[in-house]
């Protein structure tokens, strides 16, 4: 395969890195009044405004080079075809047929994985309105009035996380706990809030194997057998969704109680599969189907928009030049909306566990940065905690504000006049100025600033940003945001020669995990057998447990 680094197109790119040095985004603006609306796509509902980004036509131009001579649109036909994209496992990768319309036509390998979609989600749609409606009893007869959803990674950060943008969805009673880590406090203080004669587990893993969710999956099945005082009360209080209905049988759930999805859903891809039971059980499906709705629509934008008007693809070719190019590490998203607030734990494994690699399709080392570590925390929080570093630090980090029109619920401001939602955005808008334009030791000084603290007053600007604004964080606004930036991952992986959709680097943790569990249980002290690091840990942990 290609190296992209070594191609005229990646040259191209290299050579107007000057370029960028001799003009600063306060110029930039100066010299095209238009710059703001120019540099702004719509996709399904967002406007993205990509104007405050560290780029003029003539970059955006060759960046877009790149995507071409990588054959981008080649390669996400094959994706949304079916091809086996996932070389390393074998599998296609399809996350985007989950969200296809009832009377779309796509056969995989000999199966038709429209109507296996469709088929699983009348599944859950009629399991949900028996759960919402009362039909759905427990052991005791009771009615459902909670959930909790036991699983971790994929099948716990994009339920949990859209759990909390569609807050206002939740009509009905039923509230959600989402329980993901092996620390045995998260299961405990969750158990510790809820009856289980109303509460429905729902055990989500792909694999049904992964240490963390078995552990709490069967603390959580003793708890409960305890407290309802049977066996029995698994089959109306445990149902499961995964992709490996043996291995749920043996747990002891029913086939009936499962809901399937299939090895072509990667877990950071899943949401909008049957992971997503327990939103859809929270929000009721309807709000679920436009969720799935806004998926498509972004699914669709990505698969037809040329590439300076395709959303995801412009944040990608902009990612790729902060960090392949100007050496970024990070990127910010910040959502001016409390209810994103677990988005950008959410975005960490879909974009970290995607890109994460140091060797390219072909197995060959590359020879260029390959993705961002994403991070981030809610506005205005996150402006009294590390947005100094933003503003005066020394590192590049490109931000992504996110932000809503009409807000979920809005209150007054202090005096009584205002809204504190306007404030919210107020702030939003600010914080991208000033990192774009910032303030210039002249200008301080003509504002009076005492000339020796001027210097420690110099807000350099000329640091990056988008800014996406949405019309409000109604379902389909969450699917279409979550889609936006899935195929920001695929396109960087797609220029980059890279496999987005594995990740074995997780393993050999998991492995080791199970090796260390043994040393650090046994009854006798094995002695010493790893690094004298790790040796003397144990020590210390072996005897502070009575060991
Ligand atoms: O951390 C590795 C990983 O495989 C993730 O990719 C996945 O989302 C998570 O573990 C959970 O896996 P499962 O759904 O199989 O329990």
């Amino acid at each position: 395969m290609t190296d992209i680094s070594t191609t005229a197109q990646w040259t191209a790119v290299e050579d107007l890195l000057p370029s960028i040095g001799e003009v600063s985004l306060r110029e930039m603006f100066a010299d095209d009044p238009e710059r703001g609306r120019r540099l702004s796509v719509t996709a399904g509902d967002l406007h993205i405004d990509l104007s405050k980004n560290l780029v003029t036509d003539e970059i955006l131009t060759a960046l877009t080079e790149l995507a071409d001579i990588a054959q981008l649109p080649a390669q996400r036909a094959a994706m949304f075809r079916g091809d086996h994209i996932n070389t390393t496992e074998d599998r296609a990768v399809l996350h985007t047929a989950l969200r296809l319309p009832a009377d779309a036509d796509l056969v995989v390998d000999a199966q038709d994985v429209v109507s296996d979609v469709h088929g699983v989600l009348d599944r859950m749609t009629a399991f949900a309105h028996r759960v919402r409606s009362g039909e759905w009893r427990g052991h005791t007869g009771q009615r459902i009035d909670t959930v909790i959803n036991i699983g971790i990674g994929g099948s716990d950060l994009g339920p949990v996380m859209v759990d909390k943008a569609l807050r206002h969805f939740q009509a009905d009673g039923i509230r959600a706990h989402y329980v993901s880590n092996v620390d045995p406090a998260d299961l405990s203080a969750t158990l510790a809030e809820i009856d289980p004669a109303t509460t429905l587990v729902v055990v989500a893993s792909k694999t049904f194997t992964t240490q963390e969710t078995m552990a709490n999956a069967h603390a959580a099945r003793r708890h409960f057998i305890e407290e309802l005082g049977s066996e029995d009360a698994i089959a109306s209080h445990f149902v499961a969704v995964s992709t490996a209905a043996d291995k749920v049988a043996d747990f002891g759930i029913d086939a009936a109680h499962m809901f399937e999805f299939w090895d072509w859903v990667g877990g950071r891809y899943s949401v909008s599969s049957a992971i997503g039971l327990s939103v859809m059980l929270t929000v009721g499906p309807a709000a679920f189907v436009e969720f799935l709705e806004g998926f498509h629509t972004m699914d669709l934008h990505f698969a037809t928009e040329a590439p300076a008007d395709n959303a995801p693809v412009l944040l990608a070719l902009l990612g790729i030049w902060y960090t392949c190019f100007l050496g970024a590490q990070s990127k910010a998203v910040i959502p001016y909306v409390q209810d994103l607030a677990r988005f950008p734990a959410y975005l960490q494994q879909l974009t970290m566990e995607s890109l994460g690699k140091s060797v390219r399709l072909d197995g060959s080392d590359v020879s260029y940065a390959t993705g961002e570590v994403y991070w981030g925390e809610a506005g205005t929080n996150g402006q009294h905690a590390f947005f100094q570093l933003l503003h005066q630090g020394t590192q590049l980090v490109p931000v992504d504000f996110i932000g809503v029109a009409i807000p979920g619920e809005d209150l007054p401001t202090a005096d009584g006049t205002g809204s504190m939602h306007d404030l919210l955005m107020a702030n939003m808008f600010a914080q991208a100025r000033v990192l774009a334009f910032g303030k210039t030791e002249e200008e301080l000084l003509a504002d009076g600033v005492d000339p020796a603290l001027a210097p420690h007053k110099v807000m350099p600007g000329n640091r990056p940003s988008t800014t996406i604004l949405a019309p409000s964080l109604s379902p389909g606004v969450v699917g279409q945001l979550i889609a936006l930036y899935e195929h920001v991952v695929f396109t960087q992986a797609a220029i980059l020669g890279i496999n987005a959709f594995d990740q074995w680097g997780v393993e050999l943790g998991k492995k080791q995990a199970g090796t260390l569990l043994d040393v650090l249980t046994a009854d006798a002290h094995p002695g010493d057998q790893f690094d004298s690091s790790t040796d003397a840990l144990i020590d210390i942990y072996r005897e502070a447990r009575g060991r």
